[in-house]
């Protein structure tokens, strides 16, 4: 138990997926594990362990945003001992050539949040994913032939922003794409000396304003989680 999960001791996998929405971490148990048991209920925020092609692995709702996101985190892995944790979420790309349904893989995470220049008293950390998970997902996505982007993105603490134009900067040094936890994410696991990454698919355009429909949608996610989970448990 800890105080926002209440899985017993050793009942959450090393091994551990990462949904910002608890009703993904259902489907996401529900389509690719065998045997899934709900792990966790706390905040209705879903997680479940079983097991995919016969090794253990786990999937636990973080909710939005760092903040809650690093709880989910420091959780996970200061009261279960999880050494491995792949955000899979969606994002939105700033990028005119990442489209909407290409996976992007996050090699590392800029933020507007305050959370790391309160921890470093100032100054600027730059959390990055682990080298040898983002090596693996780029290999299945590639083997998969998914169209695939790795590079820089930004975690915000705002979905719906005042100004967009302050964005706009990010796009222009590169940045492909924007979603609301891996800096968070990544910070706390470099301090533990633990694994993660984030893969994401782009839902929304936020220069071409491309569509896409709830079906293509699903299967993109569905095809992030294959990668997510093979890069994550050593599978090819
Ligand atoms: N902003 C932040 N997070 C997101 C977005 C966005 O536009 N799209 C998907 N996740």
């Amino acid at each position: 138990m800890s105080v926002h999960l209440n899985a017993s001791e050793g009942q959450i996998a090393p091994t551990v997926l990462l949904p910002g929405d608890p009703l993904r971490a259902q489907h996401i148990a529900q389509t690719f594990f065998d045997n899934p048991v709900q792990h966790n209920s706390v905040r209705g925020m879903l997680g479940y362990t079983g097991t995919y092609r016969g090794q253990p692995v786990s999937v636990q709702g973080t909710g939005m945003g760092i903040a809650s996101a690093s709880i989910y985190t420091h959780e996970l892995i200061h009261s279960y001992g999880v050494q491995t944790l792949v955000r899979v979420g969606t994002c939105g790309s700033y990028q005119t050539g990442v489209h909407v349904r290409d996976l992007v893989l996050a090699q590392a995470a800029c933020t507007d949040s305050n959370v790391n220049r309160i921890r470093f008293q100032g100054l600027d950390y730059a959390p990055i994913a682990d080298f040898g998970l983002l090596m693996a997902a780029y290999q299945r996505a590639q083997a998969h032939g998914f169209s695939t982007h790795v590079g820089n993105i930004v975690s915000s603490d705002t979905f719906y922003q005042d100004n967009p134009g302050v964005m706009q900067r990010w796009a222009e040094y590169g940045v492909l794409a924007v979603e609301m936890e891996a800096a968070g994410l990544y910070t706390i696991a470099a301090k533990a000396g633990v694994r993660a990454l984030t893969v994401l698919t782009v839902s929304d355009h936020l220069i071409t304003h491309e569509e896409t429909t709830a079906e293509e949608r699903q299967t993109t996610f569905n095809q992030m989680i294959e990668v997510a989970l093979e890069a994550a448990l050593g599978l090819s």
